[in-house]
């Protein structure tokens, strides 16, 4: 979600509450399986979107994207974003090509609790440089997910993890995006805090501390140049202003006493990390 001003205190949930938006993020986790499996040559993204809205009706669940205020209601039940677009692409009769890095961002609500989660997927044979982009995304989440854990333990500042994983994106040679961020997530899909993929003065200045209870979309954004972005006519589809391409990636997660809970997780890699 877009970054913005004066952020609220977050809302803990119980472990019956955490069940109820696992069961919502298993939805999620199958329409991404099922993006992944369509996103191949020759598919119309607005194709995927259909295919999403469909999965997310027949199994009793509402699709969040569809309809969400902006300057124009958001049209979709997905963001589909290819290469140099960060986020919020509109599905479209744009038909994949070989090489195309997409990324697929969606969400549903489910009796009442929401998921929300993404992946960056290559289409065909993708460059070897848009490959390592889209790797280190998932390396930053993957390390997001673990220093969480320790910092849960440790009852530290979520300033901690993102510290790393920005270091993580940097190291690599990336840019982290920092006008739109991570969020909390419950009965709705944006729910306080802010969870920014990066630290400066401002961000520490709403840091908070990690405990049990707490529900986190967390969706680091990495560009292969600048960090700067744009929104384009359409009011919606987020681009670089290089025009280099750009990889998200993002997870559902629960904390827990056990641990971090993958909400977003596929029913067959079923975890909480704990240390
Ligand atoms: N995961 C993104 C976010 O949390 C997607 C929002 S798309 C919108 O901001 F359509 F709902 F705006
Ligand atoms: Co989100």
């Amino acid at each position: 979600m877009l970054r913005s001003g004066r952020p609220d205190g977050p809302q803990l949930k119980t472990a019956e509450e955490m069940a109820g938006m696992r069961k919502a993020g298993h939805l999620v986790a199958g329409a991404l399986r099922l993006s992944h499996s369509m996103a191949t040559v020759g598919t119309k993204l607005e194709d995927i979107d259909r295919a999403v809205e469909t999965f997310f009706r027949d199994h009793g669940a509402e699709p969040l994207f569809k309809g969400y205020p902006g300057k124009v209601p958001y049209p979709g039940s997905t963001c589909l974003s290819l290469n140099d677009q960060v986020v919020h692409g509109l599905p479209s009769t744009r038909q994949l090509i070989e090489g195309d890095l997409l990324k697929v961002d969606t969400a549903c609500r489910l009796d009442g609790w929401c998921a929300d989660a993404a992946i960056t997927v290559g289409v065909g044979a993708i460059s070897s440089a848009k490959e390592r982009l889209r790797l280190v995304a998932c390396e930053v989440l993957e390390l997001a997910i673990l220093e969480i854990a320790i910092q849960l333990k440790k009852r530290g500042n979520w300033s901690e993890v993102a510290g790393k994983m920005q270091l993580r994106a940097e190291s690599a040679g990336y840019r982290m995006v920092t006008q739109y961020v991570g969020h909390g997530i419950g009965r709705a899909m944006h729910e306080p805090p802010q969870v920014p993929n990066y630290v400066d003065r401002q961000t520490k200045r709403s840091d908070f501390r990690l405990e049990p209870g707490l529900v986190l979309a967390v969706e680091p954004m990495l560009n292969m140049g600048d960090s700067s972005t744009k929104v384009l006519r359409d009011h919606w589809t987020v681009v670089t202003r290089d025009g280099l391409s750009s990889a998200h990636v993002e997870h559902t997660l629960g904390l827990t006493d056990q641990g971090v809970w993958v909400l977003t997780a596929d029913q067959k890699d079923e975890r909480i990390v704990s240390v």
